[in-house]
């Protein structure tokens, strides 16, 4: 019986191997393994893409929360409004800045931030908001807006968290162009993958731009001269940001392949199997989720087939026992706990032969609970 594997990151590089080799051979001869021509390019062509003026090219996508946070001006003790379900990463920042989580629930049709209980939870000592687009979905920052407008409440700042979404739009616009900040992840599995880790900061404002480049180097303005405290070192290397480069002119056609996984796995699976709703969207299908009641049993019919699958993600962040002495501010997060429970993910990259994907749509199309 043929495997099929959750991922295989040797399948793109066996599609470009002499683009991705000769990289390597360009970026030795030029003699600049960080800084150079093309981070800077690269910086230039992702802030275009996105449609943010400024892009900082940084470490990995969960220095960029971090560091986005820092630059929004969040400091110990102020409280960020996020999700519990997206995998922890927004929590790190948090903690490694010593701000506080305060978790929103999530909409349950959707998978992503409620909105009207993100926006009953902000007040004044709320700084920032972080939105993740979670599986490639884009959540609705404008709507939190308008519900705040709505209650009189002045609007903190908004990141959007958009390692899971590459590409991704809403109503026509690019995930990563509605709030003040956006944050990336390249990390290799992503939409857009680096051979590596690698992220960056996406900002509208010059001055955010600037702490932004102070925070990432150590807090130098220039070389060796500190002007901001909490400075760190977090860069991204020119092979990074050349394999990079090379790869955002195709992320159109693979995050359209990954539609087409997910269309075909949803026309053939049973109504058991519920899929998110992903309501005036183009999603970057990042990760091919399914809510199932009993997921060991689903998970079992699809291991039989040999069908991979995952749990993206199997612990809420209230309840991850390294952080049960940190403070943070969680109610009963009802549909996070629930759909939590019953998450399964399905394999889902761009080249998954057709072969592959009918061999799971069927394997889908038989279960029965
Ligand atoms: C939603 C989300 N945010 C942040 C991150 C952090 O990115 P990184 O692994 O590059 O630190 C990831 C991925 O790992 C992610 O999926």
């Amino acid at each position: 019986m043929m495997k099929i594997p959750m991922n295989d990151l040797s399948r793109p590089y066996r599609d470009n191997q002499t683009v991705f080799d000769t990289i390597l051979t360009k970026v030795g001869a030029s003699g600049y393994y960080l800084g150079g021509p093309y981070g800077k390019a690269f910086s230039r062509e992702f802030a275009e893409y996105v449609g943010m003026p400024h892009c900082l090219l940084v470490g990995n996508g969960t220095d960029a929360l971090e560091l986005a946070l820092r630059a929004a001006g969040v400091e110990a003790g102020d409280h960020v409004v996020t999700v519990a379900n997206a995998g922890g990463y927004t929590t790190t920042a948090c903690r490694l800045i010593g701000a506080v989580p305060v978790y929103a629930d999530i909409d349950a049709d959707t998978l992503l931030m409620d909105m009207d209980d993100a926006a009953s939870l902000v007040d004044p000592n709320v700084k920032a908001v972080v939105a993740t687009h979670l599986y490639g979905a884009v959540a609705d920052v404008e709507a939190l807006r308008a519900k705040l407008a709505a209650q009189g409440k002045a609007c903190p700042i908004i990141i959007e968290d958009c390692a899971q979404a590459h590409g991704a739009s809403l109503r026509g616009q690019m995930a990563g162009s509605f709030g003040d900040l956006a944050t990336f992840s390249f990390y290799p599995t992503k939409n857009l993958g680096a051979f590596g880790d690698g992220g960056a900061v996406l900002c509208r404002d010059e001055a955010v731009m600037e702490r932004l480049s102070r925070l990432h180097q150590y807090g130098w303005n220039t070389r060796y001269n500190v002007a901001v405290p909490f400075g760190r070192n977090s860069r991204m290397d020119e092979i990074q940001a050349a394999v990079l480069s090379a790869r955002l002119p195709k992320l159109e056609d693979a995050n359209g392949a990954r539609r087409a996984v997910i269309e075909a796995y949803a026309a053939a699976a049973p109504s058991c199997v519920v899929f998110p709703k992903r309501p005036d969207q183009v999603p970057s299908a990042h990760l091919a989720v399914v809510m199932v009641e009993d997921r060991n049993g689903f998970r079992a019919h699809l291991a039989e087939r040999e069908v991979g699958t995952d749990i993206h993600y199997p612990v809420l962040d209230c309840d991850q026992a390294g952080w049960r002495d940190l403070p943070q501010v969680c109610g009963q997060l009802p549909s996070s706990r629930r759909c939590s429970e019953r998450i399964v993910s399905l394999p889902c990259f761009p080249e998954l032969t057709q072969e592959e994907i009918s061999i799971v749509a069927e394997a889908l199309a038989a279960y029965t609970p």
